[in-house]
């Protein structure tokens, strides 16, 4: 009765089988005739070599031979998009099999949460006051040591939360020359504006700081990635903030108000985000709605990328995600800057600290 197959870390358990030893490594090669023929893929599907190298890499356990099934059912069609993305790509980015190749698009909303409010916020924001400096060529707020490193918001549409924080984390250091982390889980708590792994948006989780008080450090309030009691602890808040504001939606005031102020609060369509391997990313109109913003994430800096054949100048955006350091650019995404690409420019929002 036993079969438990372990192939390239997929384990298939049958149903009937539970209670049969964990781990049991047949030969490399009969792995891939076992799981070919359970698919029901020839040994030539490449699909199926990079479900096997994709399942390896990131430790993937499936449960039964249904959940293989339609995992790679899942894999194919996301890897249909990635290829279209990679087809017409406008800037130098390239998709693929992230550690989000195998989630059904429901799955992977899990990881963003920017959800606008229904009701207005209590106070409408003001329009920013855009700083008239020249901009230097390229700007990187990573370079002053105001950017903590890229942290992982795990199964938790927390977005809002980290896109906050480090808004909150460059102002502080830019004005303290010193840089701390602070707590996202206390906004999945406490911010009762904004709804904790079920999604938030900035203004509302501005506000809602103002009205606790101020944030605590992460390592006073560390992070779970689920919704708990809120156990704000006033005497070790850290920053306050004091109001907060709209950036407008033109890319070049958006930049003045960067090098002017700090890292800046956006949203944006992560759409191609979930296949991002690397490059400066332009996907088509129509594969990341502009009109829909999805994920919070923080923009600290921009610079100019030049093809290596054509020569091509590609403006982007140095955009801070929360999905650990192994997405992406070393958790980074480079999007392309100045046409409102995936919508980053229609959510600009920074706090003002007190
Ligand atoms: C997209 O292109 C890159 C670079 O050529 C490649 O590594 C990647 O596998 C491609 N993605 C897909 C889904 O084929
Ligand atoms: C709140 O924080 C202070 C300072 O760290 C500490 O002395 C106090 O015990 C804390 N209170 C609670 C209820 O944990
Ligand atoms: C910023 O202000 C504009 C114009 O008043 C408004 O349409 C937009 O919704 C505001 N955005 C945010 C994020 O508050």
């Amino acid at each position: 009765m036993k079969a438990l197959i372990v192939c390239f870390g997929i384990a298939v358990i049958s149903s009937y089988a539970t209670s049969e030893a964990q781990s049991q490594v047949a030969p490399h090669k009969e792995e891939i005739f076992v799981i070919a023929d359970l698919l029901g893929v020839p040994l030539s599907d490449k699909t199926l070599g990079h479900f096997l190298e994709f399942t390896e890499r990131e430790n993937r356990v499936y449960e039964t031979v249904e959940e293989v099934k339609f995992r790679f059912r899942v894999f194919r069609a996301n890897m249909i998009k990635a290829t279209y993305l990679n087809e017409t790509e406008q800037g130098t980015a390239t998709y693929g099999a992230t550690m989000f190749a195998d989630m059904t698009r429901s799955e992977f909303q899990r990881h963003l949460g920017l959800v606008m409010p229904k009701t207005p916020p209590v106070k409408e924001a003001k329009p920013a006051v855009i700083p008239q400096i020249i901009l230097p060529a390229e700007y990187d707020w990573r370079t002053f040591n105001v950017v903590t490193p890229v942290k992982n918001q795990g199964q938790c549409g927390s977005c809002w939360a980290f896109s906050v924080t480090g808004n909150i984390e460059g102002l502080y250091a830019i004005a303290n020359n010193k840089l701390l982390s602070f707590s996202e889980q206390e906004l999945v708590d406490c911010d009762k504006l904004d709804n904790g792994c079920g999604g938030g948006f900035f203004n509302t989780a501005f506000e809602a700081i103002e009205k606790l008080g101020g944030l605590e450090t992460e390592d006073d309030y560390p992070y779970e990635g689920r919704n708990d009691q809120c156990t704000l602890n006033k005497s070790e808040i850290r920053v306050s903030v004091r109001d907060y504001v709209n950036i407008t939606t033109d890319e070049t005031e958006i930049a003045k108000y960067l090098v002017g102020n700090g890292p800046i609060s956006i949203g944006i369509n992560a759409n191609a985000m979930q296949f991002y391997m690397g490059g400066v990313s332009h996907p088509l109109k129509f594969l990341c709605d502009p009109m829909n913003l999805d994920h919070g994430v923080l923009i600290v800096g921009y610079g100019v990328h030049r093809t290596r054949f054509t020569h091509k100048l590609l403006p982007y955006w140095l955009i801070k995600n929360s999905w650990g350091h192994r997405w992406g650019n070393k958790g980074y995404y480079m999007a392309y800057r100045g046409d409102g690409t995936c919508g980053l420019n229609r959510a600009a929002t920074s706090a003002i600290l007190s």
